[in-house]
């Protein structure tokens, strides 16, 4: 068996003990009428469907939520570790919770998630924040109840980490955020390596959850009245890989989309090397599946794509994605780039410019560079300026501010299905989206959130839609 085979095991009952000896605990100790948590998620979906499982765990431990960390009995930040940035904003909002800690010393603060895997993040916070109390990485989370146990009954400052034992745990008790749009993992890690990225260090190997557990999820949240379900994974359309029972991604969605009921179901991130034909036959042919695919290239450079390790080529993506247009009606597409990786020239981001004008995003997530500790791409030579690389950045988001605008502007006349989601801040007009991902602002009476409606577009701004609900 490859290494990498893994065993499904369940949150154990020893877990759920732990979760009612805290809520007898926490009784004794809250400051408030009931025991508060605040809980701040960083980084990306995975993170927040971790703390949707978190949060399910401290429900069940007795704890209400707070949206302040100021009325908390305990506060935990899941972090991500992806981006410099991301680091320095956890760094900076762990530091002001030093004078919280002061007042009211019976608080626990928590750090998780990512930035938490890393030896030397972990040491640094453990040194920097004495009123840290307990810390543990991406694989510990199956066990929190009893971190968290821990740390309120012997009082000791607690660090978990590098604690991979290449398992899946499933029965975690889920709180989902939302009550129409919900997240649903179908595997964990990452075995890519690109050079840039932190993630395969921070989140393991590769591991797909059993088919029959995800397709039970699924229909539990057709039945509970979801309508939008994003299934998630790193490295999505590489699902099943480490399965023995021959099932790959296209079969899964496939097998999600013959539930009957009134949803959308999308998926991120889909790499370019694992994109088959079936996969996009599969979403054309679906009723569910949205007509939206989010496959990030990253480069346009046939030598940067080299050394970040992506495993395709400029030529091959475009094959991906002309085979898309030609067979999902009306496909939306949106990609992840990266600008300024170490060697990269101004040749190359040419290439870069030239690949978005050529495909027409419908919108792109674009980062600057940033280093990341143990990986390859630190190491190299990197002699472009920061300065540099920032007017790059700036060039690329006029070039693709000008391809959504005139895709949104083609869009104005024409009746769309939208999942109204919520209320836009500041003023009565309610936020909605398409199957392909774009927004549509609109008047509507607040009772259709959660709905699916018709829309006709009016109006287009940049990559924003206005639209008309049609009765
Ligand atoms: N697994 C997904 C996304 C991972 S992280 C995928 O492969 O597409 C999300 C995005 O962050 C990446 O697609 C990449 O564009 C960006 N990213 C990752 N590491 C980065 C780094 N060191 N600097 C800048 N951007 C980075
Ligand atoms: Fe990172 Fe590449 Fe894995 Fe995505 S596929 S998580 S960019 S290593
Ligand atoms: Fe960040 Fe971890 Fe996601 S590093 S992007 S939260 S997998």
């Amino acid at each position: 068996m490859p290494d990498n085979i893994i065993s499904t095991n369940s949150v154990s009952e020893k877990q759920s003990e732990y979760m009612n000896l805290t809520a007898e605990i926490m009784e004794i100790r809250k400051r408030g009428e009931k025991p508060l948590a605040y809980i701040r998620t960083y980084g990306c979906q995975q993170n927040v469907a971790d703390s949707e499982k978190i949060k399910g765990m401290l429900a069940k431990s007795g704890f209400d939520f707070s949206d302040t960390p100021d009325d908390a009995d305990f506060i935990l930040f899941n972090t991500c570790a992806v981006r410099e940035h991301a680091e320095d904003r956890v760094f900076g909002n762990v530091g002001a919770l030093k004078n919280l800690k002061r007042k009211h010393p019976q608080i626990v603060i928590a750090l998780c998630g990512c930035m938490m895997e890393q030896e030397h993040i972990a040491n640094r916070i453990y040194n920097s924040f004495p009123f840290v109390n307990l810390v543990f990485g991406t694989h510990s989370l199956h066990h929190f109840p009893e971190l968290l146990y821990n740390s309120l009954v012997n009082g000791k400052r607690i660090v978990e980490r590098g604690n991979d034992d290449k398992k899946v745990y499933e029965g975690f008790p889920v709180k989902r955020d939302g009550i129409f749009k919900g997240w649903l993992p179908i595997m964990y890690g990452c075995n890519n390596f690109c050079t840039y990225c932190i993630v395969p260090y921070v989140r393991g190997r590769e591991r797909s959850r059993e088919k029959n557990i995800i397709i039970g999820e699924a229909r539990q949240m057709i039945k509970s009245g979801y309508k939008d379900i994003t299934l998630l994974g790193q490295n999505v359309n590489s699902y099943g890989k480490n399965l023995d029972n021959g099932v790959n991604f296209a079969q899964l969605i496939k097998e999600i989309d013959s539930i009957d009921g009134d949803y959308w179901l999308r998926f991120m991130t889909s790499h370019p090397k694992d994109c088959s034909k079936e996969l996009i036959d599969t979403i054309a042919e679906s009723s569910h599946i949205s007509k939206h695919l989010h496959l990030p290239f990253q480069s346009g450079s046939d030598r940067i794509l080299k050394a970040m390790n992506r495993h395709y080529d400029r030529k091959k993506y475009l094959e991906i994605i002309n085979y898309a247009k030609e067979k999902i009606d009306d496909v939306s597409l949106t990609s992840d780039i990266i600008v300024g990786f170490p060697g990269e020239t101004y040749e190359d981001f040419k290439e870069t410019l030239s690949l978005i004008r050529e495909v027409e995003f419908t919108s792109l997530l674009t980062f600057i560079y940033s280093p990341r500790v143990g990986t390859p791409a630190a190491e190299m030579d990197d002699p472009v300026s920061a300065d540099e690389k920032s007017k790059w950045f700036r060039e690329l988001l006029d070039v693709q501010e000008e391809i959504a605008a005139k895709r949104c502007s083609s869009m104005v006349g024409r009746v769309e299905r939208v999942l109204i989601e919520g209320k836009k801040e500041k003023t009565d007009e309610l936020n909605a989206r398409t199957s392909g991902n774009i927004i549509v602002e609109l008047e509507a009476p607040q009772e259709l959130i959660g709905t699916f409606q018709n829309v006709k577009i009016t109006k287009a701004r940049n990559w924003i839609l206005k639209g008309e609900l049609i009765r």
